[in-house]
């Protein structure tokens, strides 16, 4: 089993949208693929369909998500706290998050064991999977720090905006504390696997000259590897996400991945291209 967070410290970068599709292209190369959402803002729960009302009252995720996870070491294990999600096919199995996550973070501050949890609990369900990937919050937070202890590889999305880019140092520096973190766990460095170009203009005047440039850059100044792949800025990527069901009386979210939503599109094809150089990355190919 092979674990990979999605993690830059900037938001609207497409994080999320990586995980949920990264994802689906990877079960329909028949992985069998975990996803966890670490961020309380719960955007990857939403993506893959498992929150249906935005609606205290019909809350299901409460009181099985990944906060229980984190916080008790002899129940919750990843088994009991799991939900099929068919916002692809075929299904994956995602651990929610909860906009609990962020009150709760002061107090799993103070309990020193459960920055380990995350890790412990996945190695019991090795056999169970060939991949997990971890979404994490836009934050250099008690979250970002468990997702980057407890994976193999890192992937770094980003718009490649000076801003984004700027905050690429921000996202060195954190990794260099997480991996002191990991020697003391005897763990080896988490393998950064590349910058992955997201939401990328598909301006040609853009692409033949800036986009080069900026992708220099990364390799240059930040020296970080960039992905072959790139994801351009694509509307059907948005709105797969935001698709939703008749239920008469009101409509519900039925967010789809871009495989169901729009198989043929350029989208679908970036996001098989980066399944496929992901793994070969991690030897699974
Ligand atoms: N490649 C893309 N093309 C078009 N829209 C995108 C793309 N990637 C993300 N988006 C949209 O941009 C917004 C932020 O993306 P998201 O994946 O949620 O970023 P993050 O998780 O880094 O905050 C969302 O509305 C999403 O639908
Ligand atoms: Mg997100």
């Amino acid at each position: 089993m092979k674990t990979i967070t999605v993690y830059h410290n900037k938001g609207g970068v497409g994080k999320t949208t990586t995980v949920v599709n990264l994802a689906a292209a990877l079960t329909q190369r028949d992985k069998r693929v975990l996803i966890i959402d670490l961020d309380s803002q719960a955007n990857t729960t939403f993506a893959t369909g498992l929150i249906k009302f935005e609606d205290e009252i019909f809350d299901d995720i409460k009181d099985r998500n990944v906060l229980q996870v984190l916080t008790s070491e002899e129940l919750y294990p990843i088994s009991e706290v799991v939900r099929k999600s068919t916002y692809t096919r075929p299904e994956v199995d995602v651990v929610p998050a909860h906009l609990d996550l962020m009150n709760a973070e002061k107090d799993l501050l103070n309990i020193e064991y459960s920055r380990l949890l995350l890790r412990s609990k996945l190695e019991a369900v090795a056999d169970d999977y060939d991949i997990v990937i971890i979404d994490t919050p836009p934050s250099l937070n008690l979250y970002a720090r468990i997702a980057i202890i407890t994976a193999d590889y890192l992937i770094i999305p980003s718009d490649l905006k000076p801003f984004a880019n700027q905050g690429l140092n921000n996202v060195k520096n954190f990794i260099k504390s997480q991996n002191v973190f990991r020697k003391q766990m005897m763990r080896e460095p988490i393998k950064i696997l590349g910058v992955l170009p997201s939401k990328i203009s598909t301006n040609n005047k853009f692409v033949e000259s800036t986009l080069k440039k900026r992708i220099e850059t990364i390799q240059d100044r930040y020296n970080l590897p960039v992905f072959e792949t790139v994801i351009y800025d694509r509307e059907d990527l948005a709105k797969c996400a935001e698709q939703t069901v008749n239920l008469g009386m009101m409509d519900a979210p039925d967010p789809r991945s871009i495989f169901e939503f729009r198989p043929d599109s350029k989208a679908a094809s970036e996001f098989h291209h980066l399944a496929e150089e992901v793994l070969e990355k991690i030897g699974l190919r």
